[in-house]
C-alpha cells in the first residue's frame, strides 16, 4: 500500500531507499551507541501535486531539541547571505510601512535577523530548539522556543499584530504539517504582507545527483511546481522565484495573498523549464535513483582504493547531509580516519549510524591526509580559499557531487 501524500493525499510513488538511516544531526557519544534511533529513509514522489516527499521522517521531538547540532552562525559565507536576504527584505518588501514587523520560521541563532535587530526593526524569531534559540536571545534578538503551526500564528497575531514579512530559510522543507504552516501563514499576513523562503531545489537534486539532501529533516524537497499547489490551498499565490546558489542551489520563493502583487514573469519561465527538466514526470526520479546508485558504487570503490593503497583519507565537515552519503554509501572508521569539524559540540562524538569519529578542525591542520573528502562540497569555495596550504602539501579533495571525482 503506498502512502498518501501529505499536501493532496493522492498516493505516492516510492522512487529511491537508502535503507536503514539515524538522526543526520544525532551526532553521539559512545555510551549512546546502543540506543541510537533509526529509521527508514525512503522517498517518493506524487504524480497529482508533484511534491517529492519522505515515506517515513521521525517525531520532530527527535530532531529539534535542546541539544541541535547545527548552529547556522558556524559558516561565514551563509552569514554574508543572509545579510544580503535582510537588506533586499528592507529595500523591496517593507520600506513603506510604518512601523514593520518581520517574523522569522527556524531562526536558530539569530543569522538573519540580527539583521533587523541592528536597525531597531520589530521582530519575532520562532526557534524550537532551546540551545540555539537561547544563543539567539543571548544576542538581543526577540526569539519564541516554540513550533511554528497555524495555532501560533494566532498567538502571535493577537500578541503583536500582522507581519509585513514572514520569512524562513532551509526550514519550511523541514515540515511535514505544511498545511498548518501556510494556514498559519495566511493569517499572520498584512493584506500586503509577503512570505520569502528559501530551500534546496529540486531542480538541482535532479541535475547533480546530489541525493544527500535526502535526510530526516528533509521531508520535502520542493520545486516552483509543488510549492505552488501546497500553499495555494491557502489562498497564497507564489509572486516571484530567485534562484541562491546557497546548500548547493537553492530556490528562494516569494508569496503573497493571492491577487495582492503583481506576478512576475520568472514565474511562468520556471514553471516551464520545471517541465522541460522533468520534474513533474516519474521517469525522471527513476533514472534519480540510477544515478544514486552510480554514486555510490563509484565513491565506495575509490574509498577502497585509498585504503590498498595505504592513503589517509580524512572526511571534512560533519555535515547533517553527510549522515546520509556515510550510511548509504557504507562509509565506515576503516575507509575514513575521522571528520574534521569546526562546531565544538560535534568534537569528541561519532558520526551518525557509521560512527566515525568527529575532531576538532586542529587535528586536520595538524598532520595533513592525503586525502579530503569534502562532505561539506556546499561551501568549496569558502574551503578551498581556506585550505591552500593543504593543496600546497600535496593534499587533494575527493568530491562526490556532480559526480564522483578527485581534484
Ligand atoms: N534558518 C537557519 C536554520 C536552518 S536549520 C539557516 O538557514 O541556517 C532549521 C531550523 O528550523 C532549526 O533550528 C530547527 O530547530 C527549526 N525548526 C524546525 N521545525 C520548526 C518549526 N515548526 N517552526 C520553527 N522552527 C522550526
Ligand atoms: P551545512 O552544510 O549543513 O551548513 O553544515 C556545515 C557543517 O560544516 C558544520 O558542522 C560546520 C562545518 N564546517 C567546517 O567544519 N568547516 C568549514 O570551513 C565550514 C564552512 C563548515
Ligand atoms: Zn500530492
Amino acid at each position: 500500500m503506498s502512502k498518501p501524500c501529505l499536501v493532496c493525499e493522492n498516493p505516492i510513488e516510492a522512487f529511491v531507499d537508502y535503507g536503514r538511516m539515524p538522526i543526520a544531526n544525532g551526532f553521539l557519544k559512545k555510551e549512546d551507541f546502543p540506543n541510537e534511533y533509526f529509521f527508514r529513509l525512503h522517498a517518493g514522489f506524487c504524480p497529482k501535486c508533484h511534491m517529492v516527499q519522505l515515506l517515513e521522517q521521525p517525531a520532530r521531538e527527535q530532531m529539534f531539541h535542546e541539544n541541535y547540532a547545527f548552529f547556522s552562525g558556524t559558516s561565514k559565507s551563509m552569514a554574508v547571505h543572509f545579510a544580503g536576504f535582510a537588506e533586499h527584505v528592507l529595500k523591496d518588501f517593507i520600506a513603506d510601512s510604518k512601523d514593520p514587523f518581520v517574523v522569522e520560521m527556524g531562526s536558530n541563532d539569530g543569522i538573519m535577523l540580527q539583521n533587523f535587530a541592528a536597525k531597531n526593526i520589530r521582530h519575532l524569531g520562532i526557534e524550537p530548539s532551546a540551545n540555539v534559540a537561547k544563543v539567539a536571545v543571548e544576542r538581543g534578538i526577540r526569539t519564541l522556543n516554540e513550533f511554528f503551526d497555524e495555532k501560533l500564528a494566532r498567538r502571535i497575531v493577537a500578541e503583536n499584530g500582522q507581519a509585513d514579512a514572514f520569512l524562513a530559510a532551509n526550514v519550511t522543507c523541514h515540515i511535514p504539517y505544511i498545511h498548518s504552516i501556510a494556514a498559519g501563514v495566511a493569517i499572520l499576513l498584512k493584506p500586503k504582507g509577503v512570505m520569502m523562503f528559501e530551500d534546496p531545489y529540486l531542480g538541482d537534486v535532479i541535475e547533480k545527483t546530489s541525493y544527500d539532501q535526502i535526510y530526516d529533516e528533509h521531508v520535502f524537497v520542493f520545486s516552483l511546481h509543488s510549492v505552488a499547489a501546497a500553499f495555494g490551498r491557502h489562498g497564497l499565490e507564489v509572486v516571484d522565484v530567485e534562484p541562491q546558489t546557497t546548500h548547493g542551489g537553492s530556490m528562494r520563493y516569494i508569496l503573497a495573498h493571492k491577487g495582492a502583487r503583481p506576478v512576475s514573469e520568472r514565474v511562468g519561465a520556471l514553471l516551464a523549464k520545471e517541465l522541460a527538466l522533468g520534474l513533474t514526470k516519474a521517469a525522471t526520479f527513476d533514472q534519480f535513483r540510477r544515478n544514486c546508485e552510480k554514486s555510490r558504487d563509484e565513491l565506495k570503490a575509490l574509498l577502497e582504493r585509498c585504503k590498498k593503497e595505504g592513503k589517509r583519507v580524512v572526511g571534512y565537515a560533519a555535515t547533517s547531509k553527510s549522515t546520509t552519503v556515510t550510511n548509504y554509501c557504507g562509509i565506515t572508521p576503516d575507509l575514513v580516519e575521522f571528520i574534521s569539524d569546526t562546531t565544538p559540540i560535534k568534537h569528541g562524538k561519532f558520526s551518525p549510524g557509521v560512527h566515525i569519529p568527529v575532531k576538532p578542525y586542529e587535528d586536520f591542520k595538524a598532520r595533513y591526509p592525503d586525502y579530503a573528502l569534502l562532505f561539506g562540497w556546499n561551501h568549496a569555495e569558502e574551503i578551498a580559499a581556506k585550505e591552500q596550504d593543504f593543496r600546497k602539501a600535496g593534499g587533494k579533495w575527493i568530491l562526490y557531487v556532480p559526480k564522483v571525482h578527485v581534484a
